[in-house]
């Protein structure tokens, strides 16, 4: 098992952290034992404003705190509840710049109950620079988080 995976768990187990330090931790964690994540995130949702608002995160600050659902990259993974890759961030209609110098990113939901409840954001200054193995990672990175919201 990847061991970023087995440290992830560890972090989201220490109950005397808020659940944001510990989230925040994660995305340290995911970071640090990727060269190619550049800034790490999470984002929550509002159903009834449908909104998503920006949760513990790394990496350089973003204006976008708040996202409405269909906007972005973001927005469209709130609505559609499928991972989205994106190699090359330029040839994207529907995308909301948080730094000029993002080419790639992934965003990959977060269901808890079956429900989207959020997601993690990860942008790269290289491009195409996400695979499945980043997708793969992603996804059991959310289902441990899941366990502690
Ligand atoms: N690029 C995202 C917005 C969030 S920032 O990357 C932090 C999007 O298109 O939804």
């Amino acid at each position: 098992m990847h061991l970023v995976l087995e440290n992830i768990k560890s972090v989201l187990n220490k109950e005397e952290l808020t659940v944001a330090d510990r989230l925040e931790k994660v995305c340290q964690l995911l970071q640090d034992s990727n060269s190619h994540y550049d800034w790490v995130g999470f984002y929550f949702a509002d159903p009834d404003k449908r909104e998503l608002h920006l949760g513990p995160f790394v990496g350089e600050p973003t204006n976008h705190l708040v996202i409405p659902f269909g906007k972005g990259i973001c927005g469209q993974v709130a609505e559609n509840n499928e991972s989205f890759v994106v190699p090359d961030v330029e040839v994207q209609d529907n995308y909301i710049a948080c730094s000029i110098d993002v080419r790639s990113e992934i965003v990959v939901p977060l269901f808890v109950e079956g429900k989207n409840v959020g997601q993690i954001d990860i942008d790269s200054h290289t491009p195409n620079a996400f695979s499945e193995d980043d997708e793969r990672l992603l996804e059991k990175v959310n289902i441990e988080v899941a366990k502690i919201l």
